[in-house]
């Protein structure tokens, strides 16, 4: 039997290395400080509001755009914490998850063979993203010490094929949290090329010693350039929700429904119900971010201790930790500690361009249940010492 062909599109594609570590720790029993799930549940506010509205007949499509309620709560949240103004009617859309924003985005503004930078390391989503969309990739290197965006470097990707810059703030993996400084340049930049800025901003809220969160929302100038991405799934730990949201000018906004409505039409009705039911105090859960700021400082100093190379992470949940001084590719670690140690770190490998780069790295996040991050990284540390 001949089979039908797949797509290039598809053939091209990797699956996500992530992925496949989700299930190996599953299947040997690993502690896994590697994926950024959520630790908690979501607000119990927002589980009975998706009961209730489950109870009371909310089965069917809603608005595409997302539940009025819903957006109206984004609004209000982006002006009490941001000061942000933005139009829940013309400006957001309700999105499944920052997932489905990536893509709404990149199908908004590239046309097949149009480049979109991403930075690089990057999370691991993207690469694939521009891959489906028909566009093209052009990675622009972190500067190390301290993963500093080269704003020359940033200039000479841009061709006349560019359309887009993809800038995750606070940034999986590295932690960096972009200052007013790199943010205005890529704003200027894409001003003056005429790009669109993509912000993948679903860390927002998990910014550590008192540093403010910069985005293209709040800068001047930044509004017709600009594409905020923000998501539920780790603010109100509920990732398996898949609820997010896209923020643009309401010309964009018009043109990213479009795309929305041909990708999902609209994320889940009675889930959409149960969000908007969670209050805005759950929204702002600042002693969460101090318990993964003790926590950061926690794996930092540990790992550093171990002989890795450290910058202790501005924001977000990740520490990318160096294997250079342990002589060890981060791969072969990685093996040796779900084997040996029954630890599930991430290799770097998920989010380099290139593989060697890669493997120089670890990516751990110091946000998963206490205990067992604190018992994996004793393990860790008989494992190497
Ligand atoms: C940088 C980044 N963007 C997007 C996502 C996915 O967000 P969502 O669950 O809203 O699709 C993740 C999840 O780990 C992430 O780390």
């Amino acid at each position: 039997m001949t089979r039908p062909p797949l797509s290039r599109r598809v053939s091209g594609l990797s699956a996500l290395e992530l992925a496949q570590l989700l299930r190996t720790a599953q299947a040997v029993g690993a502690i896994d400080i590697a994926l950024g799930i959520p630790p908690g549940t979501p607000p119990s506010a927002a589980v009975a509001g998706a009961v209730e509205a489950l109870r009371s007949g909310h089965h069917q499509y809603s608005d595409p755009a997302g539940l009025l309620a819903l957006r109206e709560q984004v609004a209000a949240d982006l002006l009490a914490t941001r000061g942000a103004q933005v139009d829940p009617e013309s400006e957001i859309t309700i999105t499944c998850g920052a997932t489905e924003g990536t893509m709404m985005a990149l199908l908004a503004v590239t046309d097949p063979g149009d480049e979109v930078i991403l930075l690089d390391p990057a999370f691991e989503t993207y690469f694939g993203t521009v891959e489906l969309c028909g566009a093209v990739a052009r990675r622009v290197a972190l500067r190390n010490p301290g993963w500093r965006l080269d704003i020359a470097a940033l200039r000479a990707a841009i061709s006349p094929r560019t359309r887009a810059i993809v800038v995750n703030t606070p940034h999986n993996p590295t932690g960096r949290s972009f200052d007013a400084t790199e943010l205005n340049a890529i704003i200027g930049l894409c001003c003056e090329y005429g790009l669109t800025c993509i912000t993948d901003e679903v860390y927002e809220r998990f910014i550590y010693d008192g540093r403010p969160h910069v985005s293209p929302l709040t800068l001047p100038g930044a509004s017709a350039h600009s594409i905020v991405l923000g998501s539920l799934s780790k603010t109100l730990s509920m990732s398996g929700w898949r609820i997010g949201y896209c923020l643009a000018d309401p010309e964009v906004t018009a043109a990213l429904r479009k795309v929305h409505q041909r990708t999902t039409i609209g994320a889940s009705t009675p889930l959409q119900h149960g969000a908007a039911a969670s209050t805005a105090s759950w929204w702002n859960d600042v002693d969460e971010v101090k318990q993964f700021q003790h926590r950061r400082d926690e794996m930092a100093n540990s790992l550093d201790q171990m002989g890795f190379e450290v910058s202790v992470p501005e924001g977000g949940w990740f520490i990318l930790a160096g294997t250079e001084g342990l002589g060890v590719p981060s791969d072969e670690l990685a093996a040796r500690l779900v084997t040996s140690a029954g630890v599930l770190v991430a290799p770097g490998t998920a989010f380099f361009a290139e593989r060697a780069e890669g493997r120089r790295w670890i990516r751990t996040t110091f946000v998963r249940d206490h205990e067992l991050t604190v018992e994996a990284l004793e393990r860790m540390r008989k494992l190497l010492g």
